[in-house]
């Protein structure tokens, strides 16, 4: 089976295939039925290990408007408390005749585990601080979208790098479109290998990397993945990185911004960007259904998915 574990895997062109098939189901979706019958007879579980908002309901949506029949499974209120496996608890489901499995989870390298037990594709909805290749994929599309390519921009991602699968996504997928790349943040939250890993610039200065930048990608502050806090309050962490009104106001140029969301208000970013035209973090939602029934489509119709 194919699956969607990471963007580290993918190739530029498969990225390109994605955004194409994107395109032509983003437009499906603005029609007044937004519906097409494209994975009719194919069933989906999305299997929720970890706590989701956005991922969830936007793959559950990208997959009815394919016409695929749906599963939701989420950890909490399931037997895994009773201590069923991961592979049992997926085996028991894939028992009930299910075609792919949408899976997030708190442990990274979960759905490469899972890959190599069972046969159906895997789509990973994000594994702890390893990847989450579809928020990359709808984040690249989204600059895409609003500045025409993705090839030659400047992207800052800001925050706490080490512990943002988003973060790691976005460093592969734009990389390999092309982009530059700067990470931001505290020194603490910063992995002092990436730079020479991953070929990104490297700043703790908030403002260098906004004057720097086209785009900038704003990530909340990861405390479910910290034992120990690595700075010293939020408070100061919000004066110290977070971007706000008057640093924005302050640049020489406007730039895009983006989040990946949940936000916390007044902490990684103030309401007054966030909610204002330079934000696109609401197309990036939107853009997250099409980017998804793209991935969805392409696996499952490699797996002989009814047209
Ligand atoms: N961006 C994102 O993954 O949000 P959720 O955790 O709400 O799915």
């Amino acid at each position: 089976a194919k699956h969607l574990l990471g963007i580290r895997d993918l190739k530029r062109s498969d990225i390109e295939l994605i955004f194409q098939t994107a395109d032509q189901f983003k437009e499906v979706l603005q029609r007044p039925i937004k519906k097409v019958p494209t994975l009719r007879d194919t069933t989906i579980v999305n299997v929720f290990f970890e706590n989701s908002t956005r991922t969830r309901i936007s793959f559950e949506l990208a997959e009815k408007r394919l016409g695929a029949d749906v599963v939701n499974f989420s950890a909490s209120g399931s037997s895994v408390s009773k201590g069923e496996t991961l592979i049992d608890t997926v085996n028991n489901i894939l028992s009930m005749k299910v075609d792919l499995v949408v899976m997030r989870h708190s442990a990274t390298g979960a759905p490469h585990f899972l890959s190599k037990h069972i046969n159906v594709p895997i789509v990973n909805a994000g594994d702890g601080i390893n990847e989450h290749p579809t928020q990359a994929l709808l984040d690249a599309f989204s600059i895409r979208e609003r500045l025409g390519s993705v090839e030659g921009k400047k992207v800052a991602i800001c925050g706490d790098i080490m512990h943002s699968r988003v973060a790691l996504s976005n460093i592969y997928c734009l990389k390999k479109l092309g982009a530059e790349v700067t990470v931001a943040g505290p020194p603490t939250l910063i992995p002092k290998y990436i730079a020479e890993a991953l070929g990104v610039n490297v700043t703790y200065d908030i403002r260098e990397a906004l004057n720097w930048c086209d785009v900038a990608n704003i990530l909340r502050i990861q405390l479910e993945r910290q034992n120990m806090p690595l700075f010293s309050s939020l408070r100061e962490y919000s004066l110290a990185y977070g971007v706000n009104r008057a640093l924005l106001d302050s640049l020489q140029k406007e730039i895009v911004i983006m989040h990946p969301g949940p936000i916390n208000r007044g902490v990684e970013l103030s309401s007054d960007v966030a909610d204002s035209g330079q934000s696109i973090i609401l197309d990036q939602v939107e853009n997250g259904v099409a980017t998804r029934m793209a991935v969805l489509y392409l696996l499952a119709r490699k797996e002989g998915a009814k047209e």
